[in-house]
């Protein structure tokens, strides 16, 4: 066995977007092309001698063959030990879990979440920190930068490590340990939930649940979590085996794509609590019979009975949201006397905020909601943090939400995504639209005044960091909003994401149908924007 330096050339397209490097698989099975990345990366974070490192992916295709290669790039590089899940298995949440249990280096994630695997689908692959979250911006813009000069790479040439059984073996004088993916993550859970008051209510036979894994990473943690420690019926968790595939699915758990699950929550029977998640266990969506909770209000909801939770009973030392993210959340914290976060889009933008202990709980609109319990979005999580509300307050999850919005008002809330628009025309629609933005302050559209219209930027309040151009918002007087921004995850072309919310306090207008709610600010996005003209586009490919 032996180190070997095998010669390389620079790939220009390494550039890791929102969260880490995605592409296709066959990008990643080029010759040198993971390799480079991830030399790219080590490089990055400066020696790695004698350090620690936490592997694990979402178990997707190409998981495995990746896991081999860093390994054997990590033992040459000089890491000391390495914790890889069981079959190379760990959900992004439970990754984040573990790098903090074990105080390792940081880690690395191998994950496209919720977009389609298959040997034609996805892949991606990102580092998290010693806090256990995503690498900040100084730290990817370093990988890139590595990675457009990068010659050579450090490889063992050792033969593969056994992933399916737990235990430690050597690689190269590196010691590699299999651990359970399970456990560390169920043991957090327990101790920040009251797992005996949710236990009754699983138990107690006139409460249903289903929990829709789709056939991705978090069918062995809802499994060992809600069916084996909190006595939920066999069954309770449906599609929980994970599949190289994901079953040809695509594990993104809304309204579009989470079809069984929202068929049967929708339906005369429908149980009382269902709840999804997606490829890497990080995103969460919240259904109750016959109703769906926005991600917006659902954070806003965690944040307002957090006090029922043993974990947050202490209370909560501010809150955080991106900011397409609706202002439910806001309301909350006005009333709680809390600091109120507004972060660009991305989960390692509430890292600093989160360690420097400013806020506590933390979310997105794109389905993901976490706390400082560590530094990645959790989806079970927030499942677990409903159950234990409906534990403590016996109440149907409507009239939880509805309460809600009798006390705090609601904040209306859509996104309208236009997926593969071709690059150029996206770019075109953008700059349309920065154009109008110094004009717009004042104007009048349908008796709605312009408060203010820029493109965000983030001043990080505990480094200082500037994250500039972070998506277009229009904002009204009365606190409605129209936000653009182009995704930065997609691997198709470009993905326009319109933001849309309205606030409405009066009780009596509060039950309408979102989209018809918001057909006014709808319509007025479009125009401003000029999507038909621009992209050809009559409707939007996805709506949450
Ligand atoms: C999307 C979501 C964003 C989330 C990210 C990673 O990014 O909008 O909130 O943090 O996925 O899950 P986008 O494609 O919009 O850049
Ligand atoms: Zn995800």
């Amino acid at each position: 066995m032996a180190f070997m330096t095998v010669q390389t050339a620079p790939f220009d397209d390494q550039k890791p977007g929102t969260s880490g490097l995605r592409k296709k698989v066959k990008t990643f099975q080029q010759a040198h092309y993971l390799e480079n990345f991830v030399q790219s990366t080590f490089d990055a974070l400066g020696d790695c001698h004698g350090q620690t490192l936490v592997v694990g992916g979402d178990g997707r295709f190409y998981n495995q063959t990746a896991i081999q290669i860093i390994l054997k790039m990590a033992a040459a590089s000089g890491f000391r030990h390495v914790w890889v899940g069981q079959n190379g298995i760990l959900s992004t949440p439970a990754a984040s879990c573990v790098i903090r249990r074990y105080q390792a280096f940081g880690g690395i994630i191998l994950s496209a979440s919720h977009n389609p695997a298959g040997e034609h689908g996805d892949f991606g692959i990102k580092f998290n920190m010693a806090n256990g979250g995503p690498a900040p911006e100084s730290i990817t813009g370093a990988i890139f930068k590595n990675s457009l000069s990068i010659s050579e790479y450090q490889i063992s040439d050792s033969d593969d490590i056994n992933l399916s059984e737990t235990g430690t073996q050597n690689l190269d004088g590196m010691t590699v340990e299999v651990i359970d993916a399970v456990a560390d993550y169920a043991d957090l859970m327990a101790e920040l939930f009251d797992f005996a008051a949710i236990h009754k209510l699983l138990t107690r036979g006139d409460f249903r649940m289903r929990f829709d894994a789709m056939h991705a990473v978090t069918g062995p943690y809802a499994i060992e979590i809600l069916e084996k420690r909190l006595g939920a019926p066999e069954g309770t968790v449906i599609n929980g085996i994970p599949l190289p595939d994901f079953g040809e699915g695509h594990p993104d758990p809304n309204l579009t794509y989470a079809e069984e699950l929202v068929e049967e929550m929708f339906s005369a029977d429908a149980p009382d609590f269902g709840a999804a998640s997606d490829g890497d266990g990080d995103r969460n969506m919240i259904l109750g019979n016959n109703v769906f909770v926005t991600p917006s209000d659902s954070l806003a909801i965690l944040a307002a009975n957090a006090d029922l939770v043993p974990a947050y009973r202490g209370g909560l030392k501010g809150v955080a949201r991106s900011m397409p993210t609706s202002q439910a959340v806001d309301r909350v914290a006005a009333k709680l006397n809390i600091e109120a976060h507004e972060t660009p889009t991305g989960w390692k933008f509430f890292g600093n905020l989160l360690d420097a202990d400013r806020a506590t709980l933390c979310g997105e609109e794109s389905f993901g909601t976490g706390s400082n319990h560590i530094r990645e979005k959790d989806g079970l999580w927030a499942v677990l943090f409903w159950l234990n509300i409906l534990a403590a307050r016996d109440l149907p999850v409507v009239d939880i939400v509805e309460h809600h919005w009798q006390e705090y008002g609601r904040n209306y809330y859509t996104r309208h995504d236009y997926e593969a628009i071709p690059t150029e025309q996206a770019q075109t629609l953008m700059q349309h639209l920065e154009h109008q933005l110094a004009d717009l302050p004042g104007s009048q559209f349908d008796g709605r005044k312009v408060q203010y219209a820029d493109n965000f930027s983030y001043r990080d309040p505990v480094d200082n960091s500037v994250a500039d151009k972070q998506g277009i918002r229009i904002g009204f007087e009365g606190g409605d909003r129209i936000i653009y921004r182009l995704s930065g995850t997609g691997t198709e072309g470009a993905t326009l994401r319109v933001y849309i919310e309205s606030y409405q306090a009066d009780q009596n207008k509060q039950h309408l149908d979102t989209q018809q709610a918001l057909a006014d600010l709808i319509e007025l996005a479009e125009s401003l924007a000029m999507i038909r003209d621009l992209t050809g586009r009559t409707a939007p490919t996805v709506i949450t």
